[in-house]
């Protein structure tokens, strides 16, 4: 059984770097706020599907305290300069029996590197091992490095477009 408030795994970005994918922790605060600061309004935009820069103290609290059943969350860690620092973050929520809905940002600067994909494929194999049978999503629909994450993830996909919002599915099982 995986323990996902446990989760720690290694992963390489393109160039070879190592990076930590683990559980999001409730410590984590400054270093989630710190990723925030550093990540444009372009980027938040897409995340939350609206503008967004400042979060209440309700949903902080929200963000970081995942039970880790219903709420899971992780994020991806980097060296910078023998500093380890959130450079990106993907969850999901389960919003009814056997379908939790995904969500993912990563700072820009660290954006193309397969992070993204990196965070999917992880949280993808929880939900499965938690038998999950759907991942959803809401995506703008120009977002093509979040669809292409997604298509990556080699579960099979199907999409509805609702105006500027993509609705995608992805089937676990
Ligand atoms: C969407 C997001 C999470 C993807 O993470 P990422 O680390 O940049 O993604 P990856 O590097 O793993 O992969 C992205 C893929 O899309 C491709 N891609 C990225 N931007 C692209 C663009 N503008 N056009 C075409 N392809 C693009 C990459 O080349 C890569 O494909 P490849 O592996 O075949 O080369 C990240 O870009 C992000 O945080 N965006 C802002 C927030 C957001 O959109 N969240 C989604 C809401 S759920």
């Amino acid at each position: 059984m995986l323990q996902a408030a446990n989760y720690s795994a290694v992963e390489l970005v393109r160039n070879g770097r190592p990076l930590e994918i683990r559980a999001l922790r409730p410590d984590d605060q400054a270093e989630v706020l710190a990723a925030i600061g550093r990540t444009s309004a372009q980027s938040l935009y897409r995340r939350f599907l609206g503008a967004k820069r400042e979060f209440t103290e309700r949903e902080m609290a929200f963000f970081l305290n995942v039970d880790f059943v219903n709420h899971v969350a992780l994020v991806a860690v980097i060296d910078e300069g023998g500093r380890q620092v959130i450079c990106g973050g993907g969850r999901y929520i389960v919003v009814r029996p056997g379908t939790a809905e995904l969500a993912f940002a990563v700072i820009d600067q660290y954006q193309g590197q397969g992070i993204g994909a990196a965070l999917m494929r992880h949280l993808a194999a929880i939900a499965r091992q938690r038998g999950l049978q759907e991942l959803i999503a809401d995506v703008l629909s120009d977002n093509v490095a979040m669809l292409k994450v997604f298509e990556k993830s080699g579960a099979p996909l199907s999409t509805k477009r609702e105006g500027a919002v993509m609705h995608v599915a992805l089937a676990l099982s």
